[in-house]
């Protein structure tokens, strides 16, 4: 299948408004088609249609339990996807939406089990970004998107690293730019009481707790050992293995940074290549062969920003240890860390007693 790359500068010039009617022409017929959102690039399939969600999966290499998020434009199409929208439903989307958020309702008869992965529940976000919400009207309303990576592979913040993934899997790709947050929308499941956190992310616990009250984080965001099983599908696969294996080092900042360099010193005198994710603020330390910065420990959307590309990075250039910084694990620093720990397989070495997990 040949995979036409479609540059969208402005929503609303003539050649961009075209292109996206012809995309979202593509998705109403069944065709899949990955598309820039504010938080990672999606891929698209018509959310109504199970041959199209099948088609995603394969697209993919997905698992077809791990259900997909409906993407919608407007508010009131909400009641089309899910059978029952409590109040906290509406409190929420008056807070966040069009943005980074997803909500878990429960189902109506119109969206297949295929989108949902089997499940009578059904997850729904509106995105803010301007790309995503006309194709999403353009294709009818309902646009069912994963992550645009291949499974395992980190989601993708670029149109590049979508035709890497993607090129000839998949009909179009939309190049909106690079995106604006780089880690994938909160997930928050609303069937529970209290208000459950299934993946941390823009929008943080304490935002959610000032809206609904007593919101909980799934103990497995954070923690291996819990014993439990991650309530969101797609949390239980490890989202990205590096081909280097991930230490997270946390503790004192000289400590970690002494940790680091006595491993990847050693590592290079076995012959082989070492990385490090580190921050602006101790990156003069490290000795290993490729040291990257994830941005300031001051600016943590930038550190979010960065973590995909960073790790798409490492693979590029074939290292085969890599040891990160670890980082707060407050406010935006849960998804973070979320997705670190996700990367790593949880391998972490705590050092002193300030360590921060
Ligand atoms: O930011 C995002 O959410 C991006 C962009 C493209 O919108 N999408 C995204 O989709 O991250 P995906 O498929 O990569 O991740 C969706 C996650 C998976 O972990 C899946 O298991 C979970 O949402 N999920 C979907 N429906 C669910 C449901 N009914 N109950 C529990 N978890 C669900
Ligand atoms: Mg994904």
């Amino acid at each position: 299948m040949h995979t036409r790359l479609l540059v969208i500068q402005e929503v609303d010039s003539g050649e961009s408004g075209k292109a996206l009617r012809e995309a979202g022409e593509c998705l109403r017929k069944g065709g899949l088609v990955a598309f820039p959102t504010e938080t990672v690039y999606g891929l698209g399939g018509d959310a109504l249609n199970p041959a199209s969600s099948k088609k995603i999966y394969a697209a993919k290499g997905r698992p077809s339990d791990n259900p997909l998020i409906v993407h919608i434009y407007r508010w009131e199409d909400i009641y089309r996807v899910s059978s029952s929208v409590p109040a906290q439903a509406k409190a929420i989307a008056d807070a966040f939406w069009p943005g980074p958020l997803t909500m878990i309702l429960p189902k109506s008869e119109e969206v297949p089990y295929e989108t949902t992965g089997g499940l009578d529940t059904v997850a729904v976000r509106m995105p803010s970004h301007p790309v995503a919400a006309r194709l999403i009207e353009y294709a009818g309303g309902f646009v069912a998107a994963p992550s645009a990576n291949a499974s395992g592979r980190p989601s993708p913040t670029s149109a590049r690293y979508v035709m890497e993934d993607m090129e000839g899997r998949i009909d179009m790709v939309i190049d909106g730019g690079e995106v604006g947050i780089g880690l994938e929308s909160t997930i928050i499941d609303l069937t529970v009481t209290p208000p459950q956190i299934l993946r941390p992310g823009y929008v943080t616990q304490e935002m959610l707790s000032e809206v609904l009250g007593r919101v909980d984080l799934d103990v497995t965001a954070l923690r291996a050992d819990s014993g439990q099983a991650p309530k969101a599908p797609g949390m239980k696969y490890r989202h990205y293995a590096p081909k280097g294996e991930l230490t997270i080092v946390s503790g004192p900042m000289d400590q970690v940074a002494e940790y680091i360099n006595a491993k990847t010193d050693a590592h290079k005198a076995a012959g082989e290549k070492t990385g490090v994710i580190g921050t602006n603020e101790a990156l003069a330390e490290y000795h290993a062969d490729v040291v990257k910065s994830v941005g300031s420990r001051q600016d943590e959307l930038e550190i979010g920003k960065r973590l995909y590309r960073i790790l798409r990075e490492f693979d590029d250039e074939n290292v085969d240890c890599i040891y990160s910084e670890a980082f707060d694990t407050g406010g935006y620093g849960q998804a973070i860390m979320n997705r670190l720990l996700k990367a790593a397989g949880h391998h972490v070495v705590s050092l002193g007693d300030k360590g921060e997990l």
